[in-house]
């Protein structure tokens, strides 16, 4: 197991009608910002719910964070701030709600000029407002991380940026939220935590990581056990409340202590998005099979593993397993109606070439042997045309 140091400040409050708790973590007297997304919560009660635990509190709003959230939205959000001396902020939605909002902490402290010099690493976060969230979607863990991914609309970049002063204080998960998620957005996030974990745990690592390998199996077995549950009966409590928790140990950088980490499918995944706009989630339906294809050999024990532990999968030969297990993977996406090839989402040759330019260019070496080029990219995805 590798060396590492763990912490991890956020304090969750877990539970059905847990929202009104709120009022009791966010300090009395606060100037509140409430940034939210197209208008969701507006529709399933939540910003009702808002409302009434942040009666008392001077508040202000902020709507129309867009799923894959712009620089360009969150510099508004920031300017808002200053102008009103907002001193907390409340973030109220998913993954591009919770992200831009932790750009935006930063961004009304930053005082380098752009704050996107943050995303072109040419300049560090000093200080941050404080903010908590209030999950309605499972998917990303940004409830419990302190990573977010953020787009300049203007050159198509999606990039991530991480730093413990964008932890949040605090984050409700009350699984009664994600009754109302588009069955959609229930399967993209059922497929992103499941990559979540697969950039954790399906990679060529020589470290014995017997408890993080059986935390991934867990976070993975629960998502295959309760995911086609949550489509058929989304109003299941306990199917919500499952998923909704699995989504968080995903990505809250407990199983990704002590081990090596791939993340190669995000980043190709990521510049899915960028061009063409495809969500998150099925970027990656579309990208996983394609990478554990292609860097079979170097992944050979986790796959095998992951297809015993995980699929039940018992194969006399290596070759059969692993091929057997990446079927798996692929039906499971399919399963959930994520398609998982390029041409199911209009996108063909045109796609490929720029994709793998654009990480050329970038001179990036991907994956957790820093062997993922554009090249190999490009290979990673002819697969899954
Ligand atoms: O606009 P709103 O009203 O929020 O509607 C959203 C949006 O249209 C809707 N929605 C959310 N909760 C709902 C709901 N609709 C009905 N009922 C509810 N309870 O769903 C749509 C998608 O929401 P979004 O927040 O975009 O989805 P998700 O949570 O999957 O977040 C995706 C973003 O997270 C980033 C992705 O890159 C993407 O930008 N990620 C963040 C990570 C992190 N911080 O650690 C890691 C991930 O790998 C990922 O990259
Ligand atoms: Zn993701």
């Amino acid at each position: 197991m590798k060396n590492f140091s763990f912490a991890n400040p956020v304090k969750i409050i877990f539970g059905k009608d847990t929202i009104k708790e709120i009022a009791n973590e966010i300090p009395k007297g606060s100037k509140v910002l409430v940034t939210y997304g197209g208008g969701s919560i507006k529709k399933n009660g939540v910003f009702d719910q808002v409302s009434k635990a942040l009666s008392g509190y001077e508040r202000y709003e902020f709507a129309g964070i867009e799923p894959n959230p712009h620089y360009e939205t969150c510099m508004k959000a920031a300017r808002l701030i200053k102008e009103k001396g907002v001193d907390f902020v409340l973030a109220v939605g998913g993954g591009s709600v919770i992200d831009a909002t932790k750009f935006i902490v930063m961004a009304a402290c930053f005082e380098d000029g752009d704050p996107w010099q943050v995303m072109e690493r040419k300049a560090t976060i000093k200080k941050a407002l404080p903010f908590g969230s209030i999950l309605t979607l499972a998917a990303t863990g940004s409830e419990m991380n302190s990573g977010a991914v953020i787009t300049k609309a203007a050159t198509q970049e999606k990039i991530a940026f991480n730093s413990p002063l964008v932890f949040p204080q605090f984050s409700v998960l009350d699984p009664t939220t994600t009754y109302t998620l588009p069955s959609k957005q229930t399967s993209n996030g059922i497929v992103d935590t499941f990559v979540h974990v697969a950039e954790q745990y399906l990679t060529h690592s020589k470290e014995d990581t017997l408890l993080q390998d059986y935390m991934a199996e867990a976070v993975l077995k629960t998502l295959i056990i309760e995911g086609p549950k949550a489509l058929k009966d989304p109003h299941s409590y306990d199917v919500r409340a499952n998923l909704m928790w699995a989504s968080t140990w995903g990505l809250n950088g407990w199983i990704a202590k002590g081990v090596d980490e791939d993340w190669a499918t995000h980043m190709i995944g990521h510049e899915i998005t960028a061009f063409y706009g495809v969500d998150h989630g099925q970027t990656l339906a579309i990208v996983l099979p394609g990478v554990m294809e292609i860097l079979r050999e170097q992944k050979a024990k986790k796959i095998i593993r992951m297809g015993k532990e995980v699929f039940g999968i018992n194969e006399s030969s290596d070759e059969a397993a692993i091929n057997k297990t990446i079927k798996a993977v692929e039906d499971f996406f399919e399963s959930l109606d994520i398609k998982t090839h390029l041409s199911e989402y209009g996108l063909g040759e045109e796609a490929v070439e720029k994709i793998s330019k654009r990480l050329n260019d970038r001179g990036w070496k991907l994956g957790e042997c820093q062997n993922i080029t554009g090249d190999v990219a490009k290979k990673i995805l002819e697969t899954r045309r």
